[in-house]
């Protein structure tokens, strides 16, 4: 058995469905169920014995003790993590907390049963930590893509917090020879993505007929990868990677956000257009920019191409209009996860910033 941590979130919930649908090894699923974590994304899953959710916390080193004997797990995913940039500039505690003294937590409970077993499950075992391509900060215009060797320096008390959580997971290996593994991506997009992230916030405010607010300029480069291919990066490398190895992870596809919000909108004058025919760019409205926002983001992905033959399968195009269709045939999850908390959200943060 593997024990996932995070398991309820985005990446998390399609990596456990894309798990089971296709490995078919049970899965333990360890996940504190914060705003951003949702068992209504596994209901498919309730009857299946190949999954078990436990709600917890990864720094609770007693409880992730306790699982990892009693489930003889052989390998952990780490996806549990505070996620979204604007939440850890409003408040940054709950990142350092989680992402920074959680993942200590569970590395000292991994360690702790790794190191009680028997040779050859030692050997095998594996502890891979999903971590981001932000941890290497912004690029310049013309600067080559993030490769492994990359420096660190992380802009956002998020990024610094993974940051953190990566040096944690190298120390263990070369301190104690914990088997790890570390995977940097860049931003996935796709299914059950929570709608504060910039793809499916602004499919959902496109619908509901709201501004689709877009930070500064709209010139800031990120790299799109559909989360099935994250997911296949992550099951290729906890195969086949090299034991204290990180792989960058990405899907060759800079756009600057304004193209991504033009994409989405011409997606849906197609697919449900607006009663009065005009375009959902109409709605496209320029905001005060993030704090130390960072510019660019590219990562080169071919040291896992030439090592483990893993490639994105979808392009965006591909992925962009699954993604689109998705949230036209989900209202009801979209409706379900604009609680009062997210709606308290979106004050917080889009009060806060008038037009720029
Ligand atoms: P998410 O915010 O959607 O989900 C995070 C999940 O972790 C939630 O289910 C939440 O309940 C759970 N969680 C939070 N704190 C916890 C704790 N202390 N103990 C147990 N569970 C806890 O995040 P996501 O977008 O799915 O990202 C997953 C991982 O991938 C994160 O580590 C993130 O840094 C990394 N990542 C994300 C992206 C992206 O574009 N979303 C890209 C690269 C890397
Ligand atoms: O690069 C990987 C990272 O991608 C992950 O590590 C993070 O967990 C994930 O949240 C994501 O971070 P970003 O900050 O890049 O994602 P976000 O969707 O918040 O924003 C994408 C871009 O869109 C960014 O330049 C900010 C901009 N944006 C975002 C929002 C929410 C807007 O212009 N308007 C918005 O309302």
């Amino acid at each position: 058995m593997i024990l996932v941590t995070g398991g309820a979130g985005f990446i998390g919930t399609n990596f456990v469905l894309d798990w089971v649908a296709k490995i078919g090894e049970p899965v333990l699923n360890l996940d504190k169920l914060t705003y951003a974590g949702n068992l209504e994304n596994l209901a498919s899953l309730a009857d299946d014995a190949r999954h078990r959710f436990v709600q917890g916390d990864i720094g609770d080193s007693a409880l992730v003790g306790r699982l990892l004997a009693e489930n003889a797990v052989r390998a952990v995913v780490n996806f549990a993590a505070e996620s979204h940039v604007d939440r850890s500039i409003h408040g940054p505690a709950a990142f350092i907390e989680t992402n920074v003294v959680g993942t200590f937590g569970l590395l000292e409970a991994v360690r702790a049963y790794w190191g009680a077993l028997p040779a050859e499950r030692k050997a095998a075992f594996r502890f891979l930590h999903v971590s981001t391509d932000e941890v290497y900060g912004s690029l310049d215009p013309q600067a080559p893509a993030f490769t492994e060797q990359h420096r660190y320096e992380p802009n956002s008390p998020y990024s610094a917090s993974k940051a953190a959580s990566d040096h944690l997971v190298r120390a263990y290996h070369h301190t104690y020879g914990l088997p790890v593994l570390t995977t940097n991506c860049s931003n996935n997009y796709g299914p059950f993505h929570f709608p504060e992230k910039l793809i499916p916030l602004m499919i959902v405010n496109a619908l509901a007929g709201k501004p689709l607010p877009v930070y500064g300029d709209g010139q800031q480069i990120r790299d799109w990868l559909y989360v099935g291919d994250h997911c296949s990066a992550i099951r290729r490398v906890l195969e086949a990677g090299g034991v204290g190895e990180v792989y960058n992870v990405g899907g060759w596809n800079e756009k600057p956000n304004l193209e991504i919000v033009r994409t989405v909108c011409a997606l849906l004058d197609e697919k449900r257009p607006r009663a009065d025919g005009k375009s959902y760019t109409e709605q496209i409205a320029y905001v005060t920019d993030r704090p130390g926002h960072d510019r660019r983001y590219a990562i080169d992905a071919r040291k896992i191409e030439r090592e483990l033959g893993w490639k994105p399968a979808e392009t965006f195009d591909t992925g962009i209009r699954k993604t689109v269709e998705w949230y036209l045939a989900n209202a009801d999850w979209v409706a379900r996860v604009q609680s009062g908390a997210y709606r308290e959200w979106l004050s917080k943060n889009y009060s806060e910033r008038p037009a720029a």
